[in-house]
């Protein structure tokens, strides 16, 4: 199988190695294109044994599955010059907010299409994706699709109307997390603490709380529980979060912003 990215940025290089790095497929079955070599650069450095090109139509018709690396606002300027070559062949698109009925539109009415919702942690192979296809996608292109995106993370079939509030979870959630380990360095340090033992604190325990609700059987509200030994520091502190469901609200708030945004993405035209 030759896999082929177009556009060799960030999320090809993040998918492209971990498809490597799992055993998936080697180096040499790899192609990208971008429209400099320049840009082609990093991803071969990355890959030694891929290919790079500048011509799209080309990569298409070497490619047996072909992944939409480029930005949403390219798409329409991009996808309509695949129509011929995509004939019979599998697309997976990583573009937020570009919907299957649009990718199809584009292309050769027997292409076939699968939309993903990747994230940034897929650059170290733990990137949360969830995937939607279109009409004429196979069990087995959802298998190779599963099995594409698992190489870099963890990915779960879901339905395409379940996109938007994906993008704003999973898609934007990075950005959230980052926010909060920000905050509580931001707090340790109004506390008296040095900004970098309090931001090695604060990454510490989002990444060792995370690890240990991954482990366990308990929902993340009774792992709380669990800190929160009567009268003591962490009752106290989670009273504020807690009051009036501050941090529910918050997040609620922020997690529909986005959707909205995703919703008003996939109603531009691209
Ligand atoms: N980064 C994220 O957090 C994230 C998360 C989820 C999904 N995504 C999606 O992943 C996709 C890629 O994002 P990214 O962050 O990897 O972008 P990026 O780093 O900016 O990479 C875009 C690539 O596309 C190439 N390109 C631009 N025009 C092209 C053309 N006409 N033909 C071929 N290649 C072309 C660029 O190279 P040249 O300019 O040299 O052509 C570059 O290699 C986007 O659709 C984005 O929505 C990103």
């Amino acid at each position: 199988m030759i896999v082929g990215f177009i556009g060799a940025g960030k999320m090809a290089r993040a998918l492209a190695s971990g498809l490597v790095r799992g055993g998936v497929i080697t180096a040499g079955r790899l192609i990208c294109s971008s429209r400099t070599e320049k840009s082609g650069g990093p991803f071969l450095n990355l890959l030694p044994g891929a290919k790079w090109t500048s011509d799209n139509e080309a990569l298409v018709t070497e490619s047996d599955l072909v992944i939409l690396a480029i930005k949403p606002q390219v798409f329409s300027e991009v996808l309509p010059t695949l129509r011929e070559g995509s004939a019979g062949k599998l697309f997976l698109s990583l573009a937020a907010g570009v919907t299957l009925e649009k990718i199809a539109g584009w292309l050769h009415s027997t292409a076939r299409v699968v939309r993903a919702m990747p994230n940034t942690p897929m650059q170290i192979g733990a990137g949360a994706s969830a995937y939607a296809g279109g009409a004429m996608v196979t069990e087995a292109d959802y298998d190779l699709v599963q099995g594409i995106l698992s190489a870099a993370g963890k990915a779960w079939r879901v339905e395409e109307e379940q996109m938007d509030a994906i993008t704003a979870l999973s898609g934007s959630g990075p950005a959230y997390v980052f926010h909060f380990i920000d905050a509580l360095t931001k707090g340790g340090v109004a506390l008296g603490l040095p900004e970098k033992l309090a931001y090695d604190l604060a990454l510490q325990t989002v990444l060792g709380s995370a690890e240990l609700a991954a482990g366990s059987k308990l929902a993340p509200l009774e792992l709380a529980a669990q800190v929160k030994s009567p009268r003591g520091t962490t009752l106290a502190g989670c009273a504020v979060l807690e009051e009036h469901d501050a941090l529910e609200k918050l997040m609620a708030k922020c997690l529909a912003a986005a959707k909205t945004r995703a919703e008003e993405l996939a109603g531009e035209k691209n």
